[in-house]
């Protein structure tokens, strides 16, 4: 179960009230003081963006704003680093296929 192995849970934490986010229109439990990415992780959600070429799914790497694998499109705006974005109630997270802009194309 992912939530047993809730850092929060596995250190004593007791932080405030739980809110709501979304992923894909799927609503996801978040905490004050998490990141998207960990959000996600916490509901067993391992990736949401695709690669540029090949289309092959990414979520969170490092951790730490360094490798951009979590970028995530978050609140309509592309390329937000998910490890590095705290959760915030009513955030709208959804998957970001390629460079994130493919309204663009033409
Ligand atoms: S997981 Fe590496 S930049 Fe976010």
């Amino acid at each position: 179960m992912a939530h047993d192995r809730n850092p929060a849970r596995l250190v004593g934490a007791a932080p405030g009230p739980a809110f709501e986010i979304t992923f894909d229109g799927r609503p996801v439990p978040a905490l004050p003081g998490q990141s998207l990415a960990a959000a996600l992780w916490a509901a067993g959600i391992l990736a949401w963006r695709t690669t540029r070429v090949g289309g092959r799914p990414r979520g969170a790497f490092c951790g730490i704003g360094h490798c951009f694998d979590c970028l995530a499109t978050v609140n309509g705006t592309a390329n937000r680093r998910a490890c590095l974005v705290p959760a915030r109630p009513g955030d709208t997270v959804t998957t970001q296929e390629g460079n994130g802009h493919g309204e663009l194309a033409v």
